[in-house]
């Protein structure tokens, strides 16, 4: 190839190279940390003999120690089905019920011992502590309502679109207890995606909320469910029934009105249901637990589908052992159950373990930075989770707030994005005290739980990294070639696992072949092969792994903006973008933030003959927050008069960001309209 010709090659590439995701983290390696031994004495896992435990050689027989934390009906026969790669199939013939293992199984020892404690935004509105004996009740009464007024079976599907309230678990418990399919989508989503996603699972049902508290504001919620049923009816999709729950039980507290034989008020009917036992449904290991839906490279939604008793035991498996959690913790992850961290790890992992959960309703910095400290005093809570955004956040706003509380954490987890080094010591000095051990947790939606991330007892921290993979996960870093890097060359490419998992998701929704392309297809060199060993997974992230085994992620390879730790289609805002009817062309493109890791650049160019103005863009961005939510709304949109271009027509989203980074866009010469980027240059100022 010649050096021009290359040089085009590569410029074609865009988004989907790891030298674009190299961009994104570029801090240098780290000193180690030390976890305590006051930490180390009191930690589940604290034998280094556990990693040739979980060496190749065992696989997958020694998967059989996640599912052993579970109660069974029926032992399974099969730990491991490969017969139709990648489709694996994990503890084939048990028996099992997710509700029966997060619930029931507690009641003998931990009654009267706090399963859920539920933290009001409002300060002056107390704490509600559920113990497990009333969340065995709650949820054996909602899953009566569910399954005798809802008629809800097994395999069904049901859309949650529920706030952070202890309703959400307890709808999703009580879905479990059934059998039935749970879906919840992020409250902060549109009505309108929680309507794509109604359609797409097939839900008969909408659970909501009327109302729920955010900044300080009582949010009408039950209005995006009349959004949701009208684009689920737009694409010929019926909902039969909305079942609300009240804020505040006994008064409605949303403006929207409710609509005569579709609209019920759960706590109304919920007084038939008072004192009713439902047995829970013994279901096949292998049945699905529920969908989430997450962003991809187009711009529909995926439906990640995730196994009952496999997902089960890999997020109890994690939640022991990497986050620690002994039943007399006090544990407090502040994500929210929307995402996947959510589910594994304020519902599942932490109930499956008779922990005790804090569900937060609100926003961190309500009313101020110290909020966490003081829910954290308050609780004794001993085990935080969170994101670097959110620690980001606590640092600028009240960098001096943890010193002013009686906290002590034993634990802290940082997920979702890369984390700054500066902000890793704050999180650790300040948050931690000096005296709690953190674990960088690296994984997605499609995972279940964690991939990499330190064993706390056993292995140092290092700040900026995330760790070794965990017992049981064997990553391998590729080259855009297939040609594996060797280990801790400290050279990126894309991060795959060569073993399937229990947690690994079954399949996307109605979509086994995306499935299979997305996830599989692109270092799998024999497609017939029944072998797994020749399906190693891709996650689509950049890594590199330095000499010590830790790995670094460097961030997603192909077209996701992960804003917030929450992951985003440039796709899906695009086509948002593109409804506006004078937008011709869009492109979305992440930038950095010092708060949020990456937020997303809208560049939009219009329909021949139209001026550019600021009520226009005004209206991309309403667009883009009404169809996806407020999370989308791009930082700003940039009216250009033309995209950069190859010469076969493709936008060049590289330059762009380079122009939102305020970097060196390169070599810009082979495109078809080089004279643009001066131009776009000067607008995006
Ligand atoms: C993407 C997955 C599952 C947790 C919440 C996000 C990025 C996740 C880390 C980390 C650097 C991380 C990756 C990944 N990511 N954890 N510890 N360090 N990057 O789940 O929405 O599916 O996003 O988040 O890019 O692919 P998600």
């Amino acid at each position: 190839m010649s050096e021009d010709k290359s040089r085009h090659h590569a410029a074609e590439q865009q988004t989907a190279d790891v030298s674009e995701a190299q961009i994104a983290v570029h801090w240098p390696e780290e000193d180690y940390f030390s976890p305590s031994n006051q930490f180390i004495a009191q930690a589940n896992l604290a034998d280094p003999g556990v990693f040739a435990r979980f060496s190749l050689d065992n696989f997958p027989e020694y998967f059989k120690e996640f599912a052993d934390l579970l109660d069974w009906y029926k032992y399974w026969e099969t730990t491991f089905d490969a017969s139709h790669p990648p489709f694996w199939r994990w503890f084939v013939g048990g028996r099992i019920n997710a509700c029966y293992n997060c619930v029931d199984r507690h009641l003998p020892r931990y009654r009267n011992k706090t399963a859920i404690h539920f933290v009001p935004e409002p300060e002056n509105e107390a704490i509600q502590h559920l113990t497990y004996q009333e969340l065995f009740v709650r949820v054996n009464e909602f899953a009566a309502l569910l399954r005798d007024f809802g008629g809800l079976k097994a395999g069904d599907r049901v859309t949650l679109h529920m706030p952070m309230v202890a309703e959400l678990p307890i709808t999703m418990l009580a879905c479990a207890r059934l059998g039935v399919i749970h879906s919840q989508v992020f409250s902060g989503f549109s009505g309108k995606a929680c309507g794509d996603r109604v359609s797409d699972s097939g839900s008969r049902l909408l659970i909501t909320m009327d109302a729920y508290s955010r900044a300080g504001e009582l949010i009408d919620h039950k209005q995006k469910a009349d959004t949701a049923v009208m684009e689920a009816a737009g694409t010929g999709h019926q909902v039969d029934k909305v079942l609300i729950w009240q804020r505040y039980p006994g008064k409605y507290s949303s403006p929207t009105k409710l609509v005569e034989g579709r609209d019920v008020i759960i706590n109304d009917v919920l007084k038939e249901f008072r004192g009713k036992r439902v047995e829970p449904v013994q279901m096949p290991a292998e049945a699905p637990l529920f969908l989430m839906y997450t962003s991809g490279t187009t711009g529909r939604p995926k439906g990640c589908q995730h196994s009952t008793g496999g997902y089960l035991a890999y997020v109890t498996w994690t939640s022991k052992y990497i986050q620690d959690i002994h039943p007399e913790d006090v544990y407090w992850c502040m994500a929210d159950i929307g995402w996947i961290t959510g589910h594994s790890y304020i519902v599942y992992g932490p109930l499956a373990l008779a922990a005790s959960s804090v569900v937060y309703e609100g926003v961190p910095m309500y009313p101020d930075a110290g909020r966490p400290w003081r829910i954290a005093e308050n609780l004794d809570v001993n085990i935080f989770h969170t994101s670097p955004t959110a620690i980001r956040a606590l640092r600028r706003n009240g960098p001096d707030e943890p010193a002013k509380y009686n906290f002590h954490f034993k634990h802290m987890t940082t997920v979702g994005e890369p984390i700054e080094p500066e902000v890793w010591k704050w999180y650790h000095t300040v948050v931690g005290k000096g005296e709690a051990v953190i674990v960088d947790t690296w994984w997605q939606t499609e995972n279940g739980g964690f991939l990499c991330s330190t064993v706390p007892a056993i292995h140092k921290m290092k700040p900026g990294s995330t760790g070794p993979a965990i017992p049981g996960i064997h990553p391998v870093i590729y080259d855009d070639e297939g040609t594996e890097l060797p280990g801790g060359s400290g050279r990126a490419g894309n991060i795959c696992i060569r073993n399937p998992w229990p947690g690994s998701f079954q399949t996307i929704w109605k979509d086994p072949d995306r499935y299979v392309s997305q996830y599989y297809s692109r270092y799998c060199h024999d497609p017939a092969s029944k072998d797994w060993r020749d399906w190693p997974y891709m996650a689509g992230d950049g890594a590199v792994q330095a000499a010590d085994g830790y790995y670094r992620i460097l961030g997603r390879i192909d077209d996701v903006i992960n804003v917030a730790g929450h992951r985003l289609g440039t796709k899906e805002i695009e086509s948002a973008a593109l409804l506006v009817p004078d937008v011709a062309e869009a492109a979305v493109v992440p930038v950095a933030d010092p708060i949020k890791g990456k937020v997303p650049d809208l560049y939009v160019s219009l329909k021949p003959g139209l001026v550019p103005s600021v009520k226009l863009a005004n209206k991309v961005t309403a667009s883009v927050v009404s169809q996806i939510g407020a999370i989308a709304r791009p930082r700003r949109v940039v009216i250009v008069p033309d995209m950069p271009k190859t010469r076969s027509g493709k936008i060049m989203r590289r330059v762009l960001a380079a122009i939102s980074n305020h970097q060196d866009p390169g070599d810009v010469s082979t495109l078809a309209n080089p004279e643009i980027v001066e131009q776009i240059k000067e607008l995006a100022r």
